[in-house]
Parts: C-alpha cells; sequence; structure tokens
C-alpha cells in the first residue's frame, strides 16, 4: 500500500489523471473502475480536461461503476449510473454502450449481480479501480461487516452512509436504504487501485483502513492485502496517520520511473 500525501485536491487529481493517462496510452482498450461520490470528481474534471487538449482517447476504453441504489427509477438524476455519464463519461469518448453498472432497478437482482460478475470478468477485469472511503471506512457500498471476499451483492445501508448521502437528495427519506455494490473480492481483482480521500471528516477512516487491524468492521483495510494499492491523500484526511512522515519520505525519495 502506497500513501501519497498531497497538498490538494487538484494535485489528487493531477496525480490520478497521470496513472491513467499512462494506462490507456499502453493499453487503449483499459478497464477503468469508477467510483462515485465527490472524492474522484477533481480526476473526472482532470481526465475531462486532458481530453479536450487532445491526445487522450477513450474510445476503446470500458468502464465500470462500483454501485448503484436500489429502487430509484431509471434516469434518476442520483442514480449513479446518471451520475458517472454527467460527472465523466459524457465529458470524454468513451463509448456509451462500454460503460456498466450493476443494474439496481432489476426484478431479479441476484441475477443482475451475477451478470455484472461475468461482465467484468468478459472484458478481462478492471485495470484501474478508482475508489472513495466513506466516513465508516467503506468502499463501494461495502459497509462495516461485509465479507472480505463478497462479490457483486445487495446491501443494506448503515445511517450514517445515508445521513452523509443526503446532501444529494431533497430529504434523507429519499435516500435508498438498499444498493447494489461491488464486493470486497471483486474490488481486489483490480489490477491497481486508487483510492481518494480529502478533508478532516476522513481522517479517522484513513488511519482505521491504512494503518489498523484488517478487519470486516472497517472495509477498505482489506486494501492492505492489494498487491498494488495507492491511496492519494490531502494534509487534512492524512493528519491521523503515525507514519505520515514515513510516507512523506518514501514519496519525496521514489525513484521517478516508478510511477503509480
Ligand atoms: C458513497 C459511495 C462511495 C464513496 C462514498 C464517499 O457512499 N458509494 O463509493 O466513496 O460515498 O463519498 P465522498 O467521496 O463524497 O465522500
Amino acid at each position: 500500500m502506497e500513501v501519497v500525501i498531497l497538498p490538494g485536491t487538484k494535485q489528487i487529481g493531477a496525480l490520478a489523471a497521470d496513472a491513467i493517462e499512462a494506462l490507456v496510452r499502453r493499453k487503449p482498450n483499459a478497464v477503468l473502475g469508477l467510483a462515485t461520490g465527490s472524492s474522484p470528481l477533481p480526476i473526472y474534471d482532470e481526465l475531462a480536461s486532458r481530453y479536450e487538449a487532445g491526445g487522450l482517447d477513450f474510445s476503446q476504453a470500458h468502464g465500470f461503476a462500483l454501485d448503484e441504489y436500489v429502487g430509484l427509477e431509471a434516469g434518476h438524476p442520483e442514480s449513479y449510473r446518471e451520475v458517472i455519464r454527467r460527472e465523466f463519461t459524457n465529458r470524454v469518448n468513451i463509448k456509451p454502450e462500454n460503460v456498466h453498472g450493476p443494474d439496481g432497478a432489476a426484478e431479479d437482482l441476484e441475477a443482475a449481480c451475477q451478470d455484472y460478475e461475468d461482465a467484468i470478468k468478459a472484458v478481462g477485469g478492471v485495470d484501474l479501480q478508482i475508489l472513495g472511503v466513506g466516513t465508516d471506512g467503506h468502499i463501494g457500498f461495502n459497509e462495516p461487516g461485509s465479507s472480505l471476499a463478497s462479490r457483486t451483492r445487495i446491501k443494506t445501508l448503515i445511517e450514517q452512509t445515508r445521513k452523509d448521502n443526503a446532501r444529494f437528495f431533497d430529504s434523507i427519506d429519499d435516500v435508498p436504504h438498499h444498493v447494489v455494490t461491488q464486493g470486497l473480492g471483486t474490488i481486489m481483482d483490480a489490477k491497481h487501485v486508487v483510492l481518494v480521500a480529502t478533508g478532516a471528516q476522513k481522517a479517522q477512516a484513513v488511519r482505521d483502513f491504512v494503518e489498523g487491524p484488517v478487519a470486516a468492521i472497517c472495509a477498505a483495510s482489506i486494501l492492505q492485502m492489494h498487491p498494488h494499492a495507492t491511496i492519494l491523500v490531502d494534509e487534512a484526511a492524512a493528519s491521523s496517520l503515525k507514519l505520515a512522515d514515513y510516507y512523506r519520505h518514501t514519496y519525496d525519495n521514489k525513484p521517478e520511473w516508478q510511477g503509480l
């Protein structure tokens, strides 16, 4: 696990975009794992402006969303399918048919979750998975207690997550209780994971998953077992890390050829 502490969201967006740009240049049909929430927005902004500037081509790339609410009608502006479109895929030349999300409106949710797992496998798996982290340490919508080996499935949200996400809805009553999410095992299959966390409200979660024990109570802690996990944090989100100085020293002295 590599922890990189950066001054702000602009630098985080640029560094993550560098890794994605290098991937797409090396492998034009790269498979990107796309997250929602505010944390990845600087990455999407940076990728969109690099695309507009020319030279960055997503025409053969694929995108797979992490998760989706259950019970929002198709086209609901806060469904993650719409959010991903609005925040990223509509702003670059990725083909709409190459962008996928778990189907939270399916009648048979279990079958839809299996189909989603199969679709990811069919394109060879996710090359780079973008992640945020919830205040309780969730990734995707894998709330505390999620099996560390879980696959895409239905989950029930913890009340705090509904409160955290109420800002996107008219009222907390409109935030669904159920979601479908890639499991922790699904996320762990991605070849590279890049997690972004910013702001003091994430400091405890970051401390817990980076330096605490690997445990289902903090789902993101499973990333300690990932062979290529990059954690991009600002100073505020890094403020509770015990080894912050070591992470800074390591990154400052990292050989340039290594990339992220
Ligand atoms: C939601 C999403 C997560 C995201 C989290 C944090 O619960 N399902 O994928 O990481 O919110 O969101 P934010 O980045 O806005 O803090």
